[in-house]
């Protein structure tokens, strides 16, 4: 029985685009090697890995959004092998696209409202069938876009005998809250009469700010954070400090089965031991690599960013924090690789023809050849304005790269900086957000590896021993289920491939006499 549903618009390796993708393709899994079944659940998307994926129809139904019906399949992953039962909510029209959020040229889809109503309530739907012991016990949402599902399980008719199932909100990005003006409230399942103005905030239906008021506990993703979106959350600071109740702060951890540099199959070179010796050539053979690539001095240090240009992780910053550097001859050099905002790339494009030699970017989302850049630097630098809670500075020092970040958020929470008299330093730190601020920071990392090698093989060393994993936030995640009421408890979990044949009847269109057909409810497209 799946005792955790985590719902969500991102789940690595099935889609992402940042951190939320990541967390949900790792929580429902270290939960379930806790004994306690978790499943995460997501609109089917036509991603490469989605499209080249198994998968099992386990459930269809239609749901009613303004006036259309959407019919839809929930699509269960074949053999089970994430580690937890992966669902997605094919949607036909609505989500088999191949972007998440935007289309391949970056413009964002026009109909987000109609998917994220239909997809929230199709999860509903799906949920409406199953028997009533059989029910999660947990519906553990996150981020706006599936922020409204605490509040129709409270307030829809339709959706009311799910109401006694305990929901948690966990936000990993208060920056976006989904609002949409009362003009769309048609977009909404019939509700009872009084109950819509529970989404309204500032005179818009806010996902986020109705999650906030009907989740039965909401969650952040540092404690720093929960703080700081008590101070400043585009408008939510009221409501904030009111539901402080049922507030709680806990880090992420790292998938540390994906993130291991001993066995990572995306790295040249992998970790023999843990030993400080070890370490150095674990790290100067993949930066030796890392700098061939690209073109860079290995004799210098390397100081990598990772992510999207957005404005909360502050790479517009770094454009003129670099050149400071690399105008005045400094013995430094510098990677990017990500995709974002136009002005930041174009940039970092034209950067590359100005420095070639010191500085390179790789404008593109590329899984892989982040984990080689996290093993082959010396340096990640994060200036985020705002960072709930951040997990490249976690990866890096999982592969000993030493995080050059600003003190904020979850950032704050991680990486002390080495100059703390008690010991406890991970990294760099920096506190405004503006380019002395970070120059500076960088020139303390470049001197320290200049001039006290010894200082930088310390530090690698116990940031590589430090332990991330899962284990800590998910004890602290059942604490909150358990505060709320929610019976989830460790039980016996069987994690056997999925059943050959669906709990409806296949789609008539399937074939079923060949032997590769024969489960005739598996799909595979090619
Ligand atoms: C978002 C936040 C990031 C956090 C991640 C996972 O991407 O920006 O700070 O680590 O979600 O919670």
């Amino acid at each position: 029985m799946i005792q955790v549903l985590h719902i969500s618009a991102e789940c690595y390796p099935a889609a992402k685009t940042g951190g939320l993708g990541d967390v949900v393709g790792s929580l429902p899994k270290y939960l379930t090697s806790s004994n306690v079944l978790s499943a995460a659940i997501i609109p089917k998307y036509a991603t490469k890995w989605n499209v080249n994926a198994e998968w099992i129809t386990v459930f269809k139904g239609s749901v009613w959004v303004d006036w259309h019906e959407h019919y839809f399949e929930v699509h269960q992953h074949a053999g089970n092998t994430l580690g937890y039962p992966l669902f997605t909510v094919h949607l036909p029209g609505l989500f088999d696209r191949p972007g998440i959020y935007n289309d391949p040229s970056g413009a964002p889809y026009p109909d987000e409202i109609r998917r994220s109503v239909a997809f929230q309530q199709a999860v509903l739907e799906w949920l409406l069938s199953f028997p009533w012991h059989d029910r999660p016990r947990v519906l553990h949402c996150h981020d706006h876009h599936t922020g409204l599902i605490p509040w129709m399980v409270k307030y829809c008719p339709k959706y009311q005998h799910l109401a006694p199932i305990p929901t948690v909100f966990t936000i990993h990005n208060g920056q976006y809250q989904g609002a949409f003006g009362w003009s769309n409230a048609r977009y909404l399942p019939p509700y009872e009469p009084g109950t819509g103005t529970i989404l309204d905030w500032n005179g818009h239906i806010n996902p986020m700010a109705g999650a906030i008021k009907t989740a039965w506990a909401v969650t952040t993703v540092s404690n720093s954070y929960l703080y700081e979106l008590h101070q400043s959350s585009l408008g939510l600071e009221s409501l904030f400090r009111q539901e402080w109740q049922k507030e709680w702060g806990i880090i992420n951890g790292i998938d540390a089965a994906v993130w291991d540099p001993a066995t990572d199959p995306m790295i040249q070179q992998r970790l023999e031991s843990n030993d400080v010796a070890a370490i150095k050539t674990f790290k100067e053979a993949n930066k030796a690599i890392l700098c061939e690539w690209f073109g860079l001095p290995k004799d210098w240090p390397l100081i990598s960013f990772i992510g999207r240009m957005v404005g909360e992780k502050g790479s517009d910053l770094l454009p003129e924090v670099y050149k400071r550097f690399l105008n005045a001859g400094a013995r430094v050099s510098f990677l990017v690789l990500g995709t974002g905002e136009t002005w930041t790339q174009n940039e970092f494009r034209s950067m590359v023809h100005a420095y070639g030699g010191r500085f390179n970017a790789v404008i593109d989302y590329n899984e892989a050849l982040s984990h080689q850049i996290y093993a082959g630097s010396d340096f990640l630098i994060m200036p985020s304005r705002v960072e709930p809670c951040g997990l490249n500075q976690l990866y890096s020092m999982r592969y000993g790269t030493i995080p050059i970040v600003r003190s904020i958020g979850g950032l704050k929470d991680t990486v002390p900086d080495i100059a703390e008299a008690d010991g406890t330093g991970r990294g760099i730190r920096f506190d405004k957000f503006n380019v002395e601020d970070a120059v500076y920071a960088i020139y303390r990392a470049s001197s320290m590896w200049h001039n006290d090698p010894d200082t930088v093989d310390l530090v690698r060393k116990k940031i590589m021993d430090i332990d991330f994993s899962w284990e800590n936030a998910v004890a602290q995640y059942l604490n909150v289920y358990k505060s709320i009421g929610s019976s989830v408890a460790p039980e016996v979990v069987n994690l056997t491939p999925v059943p050959e044949e669906p709990a409806t009847p296949a789609p008539a269109a399937e074939p079923t006499e060949t032997p590769k057909t024969k489960k005739a409810s598996r799909t595979k497209k090619k």
